[in-house]
Parts: structure tokens; C-alpha cells; sequence
């Protein structure tokens, strides 16, 4: 069976480009504010990514790079400062956080309004009741325009998701339900995963794991969304092991330049539209 790619990488410029119209015809530019902990070299390379895109299409940010050992008490009245500051309206702290800091008590923290990430529990519980006012996490949200990408009613499908995590799985699970898929939730205590997976008409797959996925996982004509970057001694590796899946997937998203760009687009469309609700016109 022929399969297709969903190109990310394209898919995020275009949205990129439209957004940097959008920005263009501003009286102000959007400003986020991203705060940096410590030198875990992976949040380094995201953040500087993250920084490019924005100041391609507008969008100042402005990253704050904290020492490793900063204070629980010294992050809360920093990200209180950025709360009250009215010229950010997007506020990001890179995860994850060294072990010593209270990750839940900080995203909490933020202002449910400037919480471009989405994991602030207002943002989270809007997202539950499938309130359209809800800041939604950037990755999921991506994935649902990857899947309109190829099919614009997601209505009655089987979608299975690999891992729940706060930031991917679970969030991604509340948006297909939205979307009237029939949706599987699956982690580490799952028995008999193929057994599951072989009937997921979508199949998105967080697990962190490389290579975990192979064609025995997947139905013949599946959509197989692929979250994993897993840094390997043969480079760059996704959760699903692209050239045996491919021989069973409708449509499936390559590693690197699947659902990755798409995460940096829908930040900047989140702080596009955090700005618009914070701006009087
Ligand atoms: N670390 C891994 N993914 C993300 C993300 O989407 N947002 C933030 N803030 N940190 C991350």
C-alpha cells in the first residue's frame, strides 16, 4: 500500500507565514517571555529554536536564562514580576525543571491568560470540558492540524494514543474525544499493546522510546502520528520505526520534521492569540 508523508516542517511554514501577516498588520508586536533553567543542552537547543521562530515573524521574545540552582521562592516572584509586567503577554518556562523545583506549583503559577504552553490547571480543566476558550498545549494541538491536514472529519475513528504524559498524551486523548474518535489511552501497564494498537485507525505515538512501533502495531491504512525525538548513536530517531510502519500506514510523519516543527507554530499561534486577548482593539 502507497503512504504518504505529512510533512510538519511545510505544514508549520505556511501557518508560520500566515501568522507573520497576521503580526504585520498589528499597531504593537506580541512579546513572550521564556524562561530558561539551568544547561540541559536539549531545553537549550528548543529554546534557541523557539527564539528564531519568533523573531522570524515578529514576535519578541525575550529568553531569561536562570542559574541551575535558583530558589523555588526566587522563580515564583520572577514569574509574579512577568504576570504583572503588560508588555508580555506569552509566558513559557522550559521544561523539564531541575529536581529540586516544584514543576506543578510553577506552571500554576502562571497567568492562566499569558500560559502559551497550556499547562496552567484552568487551561488544562477548559481543555476537559472542551471549552473553546482554553490555551491548548502546543504539540496536541498541532497533531490535530496534522490529521485535518489529510482528513478534515476524524468522526467515528479508532485513535489510539501511546502514552500519558501531562504535556502529550493525555492532553492529546481530550482533543480526539472532541473530535468524536473512539479514543484508547495506552502506558506502560498496558497488556497485550499490539492487541490495541492493531485496530487504531489513528495511531499517535509519545512514548520516548526509539524505534518502539513497528508495522506488527499497525493497521493496514492507519494514520501513525509519531511525537518521539530520541537522540540514538545513529542519530535523530522517532518512537515508531518509520520504514516498517510505512509499509502498513495511510499517512504517517517523519522524525525530524513531523510533529516538532509543528509544535514551535502553534506557540506562535498561541502568543498571537494570547496578545489579541490581552490588546484592546
Ligand atoms: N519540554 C518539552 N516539551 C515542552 C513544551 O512543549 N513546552 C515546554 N515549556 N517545555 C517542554
Amino acid at each position: 500500500m502507497a503512504y504518504s508523508i505529512i510533512n510538519g516542517k511545510e505544514l508549520s511554514q505556511k501557518i508560520q507565514e500566515e501568522i507573520k501577516e497576521k503580526i504585520a498588520c498589528l499597531k504593537t508586536c506580541p512579546h513572550l517571555a521564556v524562561i530558561l533553567i539551568g544547561d540541559n543542552p536539549a531545553s537549550q537547543t528548543y529554546v534557541k529554536n523557539k527564539e528564531k521562530a519568533c523573531q522570524n515573524i515578529g514576535i519578541k521574545s525575550i529568553t531569561y536564562h536562570l542559574d541551575k540552582d535558583i530558589k523555588q521562592q526566587e522563580l515564583e516572584d520572577f514569574i509574579i514580576e512577568l504576570n504583572n509586567d503588560k508588555q508580555i503577554n506569552g509566558i513559557l518556562v522550559q521544561l523539564p525543571l531541575p529536581k529540586h523545583l516544584e514543576t506543578e506549583k510553577i506552571l500554576s503559577l502562571i497567568s492562566p491568560l499569558k500560559d502559551v504552553d497550556g499547562f496552567h490547571p484552568l487551561n488544562t480543566g477548559l481543555l476537559v470540558k472542551g471549552s473553546e476558550n482554553a490555551i491548548l498545549p502546543c504539540t496536541p494541538k498541532g497533531i490535530i492540524k496534522m490529521l485535518h491536514s489529510v482528513k478534515e472529519d476524524l468522526s467515528g475513528l479508532n485513535a489510539v494514543v501511546i502514552g500519558r504524559s501531562q504535556i502529550v498524551g493525555l492532553p492529546i486523548a481530550q482533543l480526539l474525544i472532541k473530535e468524536n474518535c473512539t479514543t484508547t489511552v495506552t502506558h506502560s501497564h498496558t497488556k497485550d499493546l499490539s492487541a490495541i494498537t492493531q485496530n487504531a485507525d489513528i495511531l499517535v505515538v509519545a512514548i520516548g522510546k526509539p524505534d518502539f512501533i513497528n508495522k506488527e502495531h499497525i493497521k493496514k491504512g492507519a494514520i501513525v502520528i509519531d511525537v518521539g525525538i530520541n537522540k540514538t548513536d545513529n542519530g535523530l530517531k522517532g518512537d515508531v520505526d518509520f520504514d516498517s510502519a510505512k509499509t502498513q500506514a495511510s499517512y504517517i510523519t517523519p522524525v525530524p520534521g513531523g510533529v516538532g516543527p509543528m509544535t514551535i507554530a502553534m506557540l506562535l499561534e498561541n502568543t498571537y492569540l494570547a496578545y489579541l486577548n490581552q490588546t484592546t482593539p
